[in-house]
């Protein structure tokens, strides 16, 4: 039977705690699961390159054997058909949310007719979370390790941390 591929796309300007989750329950439906680190063209000034971003969700994801990351500089439809992938997965945490993910998921129907897309609600503990608030408090120095996995938290206080001798 032929492998059931699912993409986890986003920017993942770092990895966080509420990406992870999708991840680990999309594992468990598909055989496969590429977390595609991909350019979003509104974003454009990221705290962290392609190759730092794929390195950061590689080491997050080392314990889950059927999801490799990989990055994509052109459109996600394209990747998708490129590697047979079937359905995209994207992380739902509030209302506000759908109007973009709704619009992005007939852009990427309109562009692949066979691909679909699947919402997953994130899990409750994680519905104030995102890739913006990691990189806000990391700026001003807070405790972010609620937010991200212990393996990248000082990648990330290096990067965006107040310069101390420590994070130099
Ligand atoms: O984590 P983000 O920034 O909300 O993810 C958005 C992303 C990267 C998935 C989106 O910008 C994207 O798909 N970029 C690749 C270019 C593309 O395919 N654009 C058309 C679909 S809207």
């Amino acid at each position: 039977m032929e492998k059931r591929i699912a993409i986890c796309p986003g920017s993942f300007d770092p990895i966080t705690k509420g990406h992870l989750d999708i991840i680990r329950r999309a594992s468990g439906l598909f055989d496969e699961v590429i977390v595609l680190i991909l350019v979003n063209y509104a974003k454009s000034n990221t705290a962290f390159t392609p190759a730092e971003r794929v390195e950061l969700a590689r080491r997050v994801t080392k314990d889950m054997p059927n999801v490799r990351v990989d990055f994509f500089g052109g459109l996600l439809a394209d990747y998708a058909s490129h590697v047979g992938a079937c359905t995209l997965i994207k992380g739902l945490r509030a209302v506000s949310d759908f109007e973009y993910e709704f619009q992005m998921a007939l852009t990427n129907k309109k562009l692949c007719p066979t691909l679909e897309t699947m919402f997953m609600t994130t899990d409750i503990k994680y519905m104030y979370l995102s890739s913006s608030i990691v990189r806000e408090v990391a700026t001003m120095g807070g405790d972010i390790s609620e937010f991200v996995c212990p393996e990248i938290i000082d990648d990330i206080r290096r990067r965006l941390g107040p310069k101390t001798e420590e994070n130099k």
